[in-house]
């Protein structure tokens, strides 16, 4: 986006760039694209702007160290692409006709899961970053990504495609990635402003996908084996108001995940902020707005004593929820 002229060219950006900028790039919807703006704002950068990658200096007094960026908070210390992850997702694109679908990256999502729990001693999968970025992270690639056009309005993301967005050259399956070179293909058609990808679609979304594999509802984590993973009861960590039937009704996962956000927040921002009041205030109307489609049940606290047996929790925290 910042490539395009979406986002200011340094990377660094407002609130209102971010809400802008992907309604007009992506089709975003205002619901969404103002969540996740607020959302960035919060956790990586100054409460009125973020940057894409990297720390940038800020005027604002009260923070207790410099903002990481969105860089810094997907995949702390591995945030560049993997070719290999590339070629593993292109490959399932391929054996379905040159169609990166919502299949296709279902399929992918679950060759990852897989292989975070059988690598990786430290998986954990939060709530929040579990039910709902984790599912967006897949989802955003074709609903985005995909081109739009009257003979297919849901759109077609074929290879080529997917090579620009992700800035890989070569041929097949000599890939290579040069961070800094994605781009918008030519010719390529972002969604109809009838159809905007909004927060009830998104919670859709994801749902189809917990329904068809419920492996990605679990909340929980490797015990720092691998193999060793240990989910927790939803209705433990809830105090009943979720459990494991219940969780794939309507849009109760989408709001377990959004509530535990908000119930986790504090002990994050205590890492980030002086003082909390204005972050914490700015992240409840931000969740307060994100249910308003949704009709979640009455909210109450959850247990987050439980996470304690995750060291993929314990060591990253204060800032373990929000790393998706
Ligand atoms: C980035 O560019 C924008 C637009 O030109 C500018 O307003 C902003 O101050 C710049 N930010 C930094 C951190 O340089
Ligand atoms: C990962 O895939 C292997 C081979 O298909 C399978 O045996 C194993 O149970 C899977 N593990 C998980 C955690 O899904
Ligand atoms: C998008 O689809 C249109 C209509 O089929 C086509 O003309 C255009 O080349 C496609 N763009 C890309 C990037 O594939
Ligand atoms: C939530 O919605 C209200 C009413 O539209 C708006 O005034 C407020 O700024 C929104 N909050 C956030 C954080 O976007």
């Amino acid at each position: 986006m910042t490539n395009h002229g979406y986002l200011p060219h340094n990377g660094s950006a407002t609130i209102q760039d971010f809400i802008t900028g992907t309604i007009k790039a992506f089709g975003m919807g205002l619901d969404l694209a103002t969540f996740l703006a607020v959302y960035g704002a919060v956790f990586d950068g100054d409460l009125l702007s973020y940057s894409i990658g990297g720390q940038v200096s800020t005027l604002l007094s009260g923070l207790l160290g410099e903002p990481q960026g969105l860089s810094g908070s997907h995949n702390n210390g591995n945030k560049l692409p993997q070719v290999s992850q590339f070629i593993a997702l292109y490959e399932l694109g391929q054996d379905n006709g040159d169609s990166t679908d919502l299949d296709v990256l279902t399929r992918h999502r679950v060759q990852r899961f897989n292989v975070s729990i059988s690598q990786n001693p430290y998986y954990f999968s939060a709530p929040f970053s579990g039910l709902i970025i984790n599912s967006a992270a897949y989802t955003f690639v074709y609903r985005f990504m995909a081109n739009k056009t009257a003979e297919n309005p849901q759109g077609i993301l074929n290879g080529e495609t997917l090579k620009l967005f992700y800035a890989v050259s070569g041929d097949y399956p000599d890939f290579t990635i040069t961070p800094g070179h994605e781009r918008f293909p030519d010719n390529w058609y972002k969604r109809n402003p009838l159809d905007y990808y909004t927060i009830p679609y998104l919670a859709a979304d994801a749902l189809a996908m917990q329904l068809q594999h419920p492996q990605f509802l679990s909340v929980g984590g490797n015990t720092g084996k691998v193999n060793s993973f240990v989910g927790l009861d939803p209705a433990t960590l809830r105090d009943g108001v979720f459990n494991a039937q219940n969780l794939l009704e309507g849009n109760n996962a989408f709001c377990f995940g959004l509530v535990a956000a908000l119930q986790m927040a504090p002990d994050i921002l205590s890492g980030l902020f002086s003082d909390i009041t204005v972050a914490l205030g700015l992240l409840f109307s931000a969740v307060g707005n994100a249910t308003e489609g949704l009709s979640c049940p009455q909210l109450k606290s959850i247990d987050k004593g439980q996470f304690s047996q995750f060291p993929g929790y314990t060591g990253l925290k204060p800032d373990a929820e929000y790393r998706a």
